[in-house]
């Protein structure tokens, strides 16, 4: 079942910027572009508050007026991701202080601090009142609750925060005997004797950034609370609009893998999942393909909105590129072959003020049709009411999981040592992008998903599953002993939940059913490579591993490759297999490039069965099923050469730079 009756095909409008009489034929405009939704009120606090308490919906109410008479869809948003500024003023304590002591003053926007009693009843009252006046409005499709949450400013290290911290903490250990212990305190004197002596990880306490920091349960629960404190924040305004509203479906958008938040937590919370998806000059379309997978795994598998990309360049990436002829609509359509249900822009005209100026908008400063941005947008617009409806409502089907876990994240990259080299996204794409390659969908999941959800999957990848939680190795000896397919390597089975190395040797409770013992991890430098042999013992072709080589002593897996060169490691495993039940657990121990990635995973793929569909590299094939049996397929040639295609029954389709064919099975 789709959620709109419409496919969603427009996105944030910020009329209030421009003078009323210019609306209406701003709005014609849009219309003429197939343009059928406009997302409101995303920043709107200081004009619909003016004074404390004062409520002032003039204008809104005219916005809303004009796009119910052009019959424009509407997602509401609540309108309280900036601080007013006699808020700031009366209340400095709303505001948030940063990692290094600095308390903000007016400005800026997601400027709040998510602990302030202040500003959630603040936030509460006003999303409240929006809620009061629109619920029922025949347009309203969506509320649109904030905006990119922890998005620019990062996390808020006030006293308030400090406080709330410490009353979490003494709920979650109960003593601070226990928090010493958790927390491995006895290291360099941090042993506390009172919670008052908790200081949350600031650059002028034990934290160089909340990323690094002297005590890493610290950082770790830190990140864990203040996710909890900004979620809190959601389900406040969230419950808000529930006392008025109680069908309309309520969002916030999501940013992909945005380091800050644990997204799975705020996926359980939200009706239906958005985001923004801005990818950069550099971005691989395989990068994109899993920000789109992990957002709809957040949201439980079901469609989401794209809530936000930008029709032509960014204004805010150090170097904006436009996009090229035809790029707009293939990252659209890659992220409908994902499992997006809505195509949605920021912004639709384009501001003369403020830093976004130079960010592209459907309609540009021309202020007319005959800009290439906008006559872009408008084929868009006709091909996706044309070829994208018929698919709202449709799942993408997987056999391939791969695991993203944000507090694995947070550890991971909490790391001081054995390198600064470790990305977490970039890690896990490493190895989603073999699957990409071979068009095999991944549904990505969090490390702690049930035993049955893992048993669903003929593959299960763990990639730098360095922080195995309560009851996930269990999961995993489970599942693979049932006959699952595990590839997991290195930085895996090293932390706890609270962040403490698991004694008793590397990957500590995957090691049995890994069959290894990493017993050292050797760091190579950023313009270095070690290389690898993947012909196991036998000489075989050669690929290169970076950033950091597990070390590894055999202790019943096989060889799958091993280092070259001739360092004292040389021609010991780099890659290995155990055969453990019914079914088989993976371990690549250094970070292989593209190639050897592919080399090492191809194989998996082969022999779990799992289909694969022949394309050039740049050519990605997805699925979507729809209830009455309808297959879509979405080829998308993510390039910009032109390039062809045999589909499975032979026919050969040429395929234009960004070209994109949508096939049924009927
Ligand atoms: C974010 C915000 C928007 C806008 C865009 C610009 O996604 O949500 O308000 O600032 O970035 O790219
Ligand atoms: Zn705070």
């Amino acid at each position: 079942m789709a959620m709109f009756s419409d496919f969603l095909f427009g996105g944030d409008w910020n009329p209030e910027q421009w003078p009323q009489a210019t609306w209406e034929h701003d709005v014609e405009l849009l219309e003429q572009a197939h343009v059928n939704e406009a997302t409101i009120n995303v920043f709107s606090w200081a004009l619909l508050e003016p004074r404390e308490g004062e409520y002032d919906f003039s204008m809104l109410d005219s916005i809303v007026e004009l796009l119910n008479k052009h019959d424009f869809k509407i997602v509401m948003a609540t309108g309280t991701a900036a601080i007013p500024a006699w808020m700031a003023r009366r209340y400095p304590q709303v505001m948030r202080t940063g990692v290094d002591g600095t308390h903000q003053i007016f400005g800026g926007r997601h400027n709040f601090c998510p602990s302030s009693p202040k500003f959630r009843s603040a936030a509460r009252a006003l999303a409240s009142r929006v809620a009061q006046r629109y619920t029922g409005e025949k347009n309203l499709v969506c509320w649109h609750v904030n905006n990119e949450y922890g998005n620019g400013g990062g996390y808020c290290y006030c006293d308030t925060c400090a406080q709330e911290f410490r009353h979490w903490l003494e709920r979650k250990y109960g003593s601070v005997e226990a928090l010493n212990r958790a927390w491995c305190m006895n290291f360099w004197s941090h042993t506390i004797h009172d919670w008052s002596d908790v200081v949350p990880p600031v650059t002028y306490g034990d934290g160089i950034g909340t990323d690094k920091c002297v005590i890493s349960g610290l950082q770790v629960d830190y990140r864990r609370f203040q996710n909890e404190q900004m979620l809190a924040c959601y389900t406040i305004e969230r419950d808000a609009i529930r006392e008025f509203d109680t069908e309309t479906p309520i969002t916030t958008n999501l940013m992909g893998t945005f380091k800050d938040l644990d997204y799975f937590s705020w996926g359980r919370e939200m009706d239906v999942v958005s985001w923004d998806n801005y990818p950069g000059m550099d971005t691989q379309p395989s990068f994109t393909a899993m920000c789109h997978d992990l957002m709809r795994g957040v949201g439980g598998g079901k469609p989401f909105m794209l809530m936000e990309q930008t029709p032509n360049q960014q204004n805010w990436f150090p170097y904006c590129k436009v996009k090229r002829p035809g790029e707009v609509g293939k990252l659209s359509w890659q992220a409908v072959a994902h499992g997006a249900d809505t195509v949605q822009f920021f912004q639709l005209k384009q501001s003369i003020g403020g830093c976004e100026r130079f960010h592209g908008a459907v309609i540009g400063h021309d202020n007319s049709d005959r800009s290439r941005t906008y006559r872009e947008v408008r084929a868009l617009g006709s091909d996706l009411q044309d070829r994208a409806k018929q698919l709202m409502g449709s799942r993408v089907k997987a056999r391939v999981a791969v695991m993203f876990d944000w507090e694995n994240y947070w550890s991971l990259e909490g790391c001081v040592g054995p390198t600064q080299g470790l990305h977490y996204p970039d890690e896990v794409h490493r190895f989603y992008r073999p699957f990409w390659k071979r068009n095999v969908a991944v549904d990505m999941i969090e490390s702690t998903a049930d035993v049955d959800v893992l048993k669903q999957y003929d593959i299960v990848v763990a990639p730098t599953l360095i922080m195995v939680k309560p009851g996930v190795a269990d999961n995993l000896e489970e599942y693979v002993r049932s006959g699952g397919r595990l590839v997991t390597g290195y930085m895996s089975g090293i932390h706890n939940e609270f962040d403490l190395v698991i004694p008793g040797g590397y990957p500590g409770p995957l090691r049995e059913l890994c069959g290894l013992w990493v017993e050292e991890i050797d760091a190579i430098a950023p313009d270095a490579t070690i290389d690898v042999n993947l012909g196991g013992e036998e000489a075989g072709d050669h690929a290169d591993g970076t950033i950091v080589a597990s070390i590894i002593e055999l202790e019943g897996a096989q060889t799958l490759a091993t280092y070259g060169g001739d360092d004292f490691y040389a021609g010991t495993a780099a890659a290995t297999v155990h055969e453990v039940g019914d079914g088989k657990a993976y371990f690549i121990g250094t970070a292989l490039d593209d190639a050897g990635m592919s080399a090492l995973i191809d194989p998996i793929i082969d022999e779990s069965g799992v289909p694969t569909i022949d394309a050039p590299e740049n050519v990605e094939v997805m699925r979507r099923y729809a209830d009455d049996g309808t297959v879509f397929t979405i080829v998308t040639n993510t390039g910009d050469e032109a390039t062809e295609w045999t589909d499975e029954q032979g026919v050969l389709h040429q395929l234009n730079p960004f070209a994109v064919l949508v096939l049924t099975n009927e």
